[in-house]
């Protein structure tokens, strides 16, 4: 075997790592249950992490040269050589979209702030102790968003959006409560919007009512159930969210008076629950706000007319690198939709990267909370 064999084998391997890693993304977007996923990753661990053993077994005996092996090389190189920087080349120059005309963002530091890493006591707080994990470094961001179409009564409404929130432990609950008064401290949001992922145990819905009693809002607050609800005390964890004043829509629609206008919010907690919501048949002249727990759900959103969605789930991919960004990201869109704001005309969908986690395990990729303020955008800055 030369250097050729080498540099042959080794990107190959990229290739079929990455066409092994976008089909465990896929699986990881469907209704499966977490003990067959947990199985599948595994699998796919040992199908990716085989490949230098199989190669190197091929070249010494010439199996690499069967038809079927050759052809699959073939796609493994294609996707090393050409999908892969083409991918990242179009991720690098997405350009953002043209509502959003201020983003700000101030990062505080848990850890730092309590004198201690708030670790906690759920099966895998070891991972939180991990040097230079950043799970306990909380990005506050503001976004402001100029958009058409919305009444002039509301310029200047805010929406805080919290997300993926895993309550097991990990962190502590100090570091939640430190967040939900940091979140007040920055003024009482017009609207709340939760979209999913509260707990990740039987018991942590006990948070839930406390925790969120700490929040206040003036108009409304509306929360939906995301896939880790799905699998521990459901019912628990949306009666929890109503004793707390939320508004819970389980794959439904609401409405809601405010400053003269109505607003219609969707929800959408397929695929885990079902069955999906259905269409909308309220008046199109009224704004719509949608809460989706994966961005998978984007579709619905536009054929509903829906105009700003909130999405959670792919916790921007909790490990983030260099230049490439996000690996593992649990959608059928894979790292497309990992984090931010996405032009999905009519729709506009912001993607949480959420607070927390089941494995407390974050680099580049901090916890985020996102507070919106809508500005009415006029006829002559379009
Ligand atoms: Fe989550």
């Amino acid at each position: 075997m030369d250097a050729v064999d080498v540099v042959r084998g080794l990107v190959a391997w990229v290739g079929h790592a990455t066409i092994w890693l976008v089909l465990l993304n896929l699986l990881y977007s469907q209704p499966i249950h977490k003990r067959w996923l947990r199985t599948l990753r595994l699998i796919d661990a040992v199908i990716v992490f085989s490949f230098p053993g199989v190669w190197l077994g091929g070249v010494w005996s010439d199996g690499l040269n069967l038809p079927i092996i050759r052809a699959y090389l073939w796609v493994c190189w294609g996707v090393a050589c050409l999908a892969i920087p083409t991918a990242t080349l179009l991720r690098l120059t997405r350009r953002t979209p043209r509502e959003q005309i201020r983003r700000t963002s101030q990062i505080v530091d848990y850890a730092k702030e309590l004198g201690y890493r708030p670790v906690g006591s759920w099966k895998n707080a070891y991972l939180a102790r991990l040097p230079g994990n950043e799970v306990f470094e909380v990005e506050f961001v503001r976004i402001d968003l100029a958009l058409a179409g919305l009444p002039e009564a509301w310029d200047g409404l805010t929406i805080l959006h919290l997300t993926d929130l895993h309550f097991c432990g990990t962190p502590e609950k100090v570091f939640f409560e430190r967040v939900f008064d940091h979140c007040i401290h920055d003024g009482t949001p017009d609207i709340v919007v939760v979209t999913g992922d509260l707990v990740d145990t039987d018991e942590h819905h006990e948070w839930i009512v406390p925790l969120f009693r700490r929040l206040r809002w003036r108009e409304a607050a509306f929360a939906i159930l995301g896939n880790h609800d799905y699998w521990q005390q459901r019912d628990a964890v949306r009666s929890c969210l109503a004793e707390a004043g939320l508004r819970v829509l389980g794959n439904c629609w609401d409405s809601v008076e405010i400053r003269g206008h109505r607003l219609i919010v969707g929800g959408h907690e397929g695929p885990w629950f079902d069955p999906p919501p259905e269409d909308s048949h309220h008046s199109s002249e009224d704004f719509r706000l949608g809460l989706s727990h994966t961005p998978d759900n984007i579709n619905w959103a536009r054929k509903n007319g829906i105009r700003l969605l909130f999405c959670g789930h792919n916790h921007g991919g909790q490990i983030r690198l260099p230049l490439f960004g996000s690996l593992f990201v649990p959608s059928r869109y894979s790292r497309r939709y990992d984090a931010g704001l996405f032009d999905c005309r009519p729709t506009l969908m912001y993607v949480g990267r959420g607070l927390s986690g089941r494995e407390p395990l974050r680099y580049r990729c901090r916890p985020e909370v996102t507070r919106f303020c809508l500005r009415v955008k006029h006829d002559s800055e379009r």
